[in-house]
């Protein structure tokens, strides 16, 4: 016997266009007043909430989230002409999309433009290459440690969630900046 009752609509846009805020009655509401730690905007077309923190001579960084318990780091990297990322080999998986300028892989057959979406996965490692005048800009959210290696294939470091913080905190401390609160989660 099969009990479950058949749906009676599907839902095939959003109920309501009013511009109007409604009371959803979520019947967990005070455990995410208590527990949550809460959505929010980070602001990238200004320094405002996160500066550009140099990465070599040729990069920067604009840090935007860090979540440590799930090894997290969101950012906006820019190679500000044609330049290389060297191979680094992935333990976790990517999310990026291409904000500005192009950017290929030398192990893949593809060259992002803007708005596109790159998927990076556990195990895989590859030679980022801009070849596009004013470079890229990528934006990434990303999870688990990045291992970085030299020409001879020799391990250097790893980029892990504790990296970028370190990364963004040292450039505060060197400019004076206090460390904005809304970038870790
Ligand atoms: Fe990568």
């Amino acid at each position: 016997m099969n009990d479950m009752k058949p749906i009676k609509k599907v839902m095939t846009a959003p109920p309501s266009t009013k511009a109007q805020i409604v009371d959803v009655g979520f019947a967990h509401k005070a455990l995410v007043d208590r527990l949550s730690p809460g959505g929010r905007y980070i602001d990238a077309a200004t320094d405002v909430d996160s500066p550009w923190v140099p990465f070599g001579d040729k990069a920067a960084i604009k840090h935007l989230a860090f979540d440590v318990r799930q090894g997290i780091f969101s950012n906006i990297l820019w190679v500000k002409g044609p330049g290389v990322v060297g191979t680094h080999l992935h333990r976790g998986t990517i999310m990026m999309v291409c904000l500005e300028g192009s950017v290929k892989y030398l192990e893949y057959d593809w060259v992002a433009s803007p708005g596109g979406l790159i998927l990076e996965v556990p195990g895989e490692s590859h030679t980022l290459v801009t070849e596009h005048p004013n470079g890229v800009k990528l934006f990434g959210w990303m999870q688990g440690p990045i291992e970085f290696y030299d020409d001879d294939g020799a391990y250097v470091d790893t980029a892990d969630v504790w990296w970028f913080i370190n990364h963004y905190e040292t450039y505060c401390r060197e400019q004076g900046i206090t460390p904005n609160p809304k970038l870790y989660l």
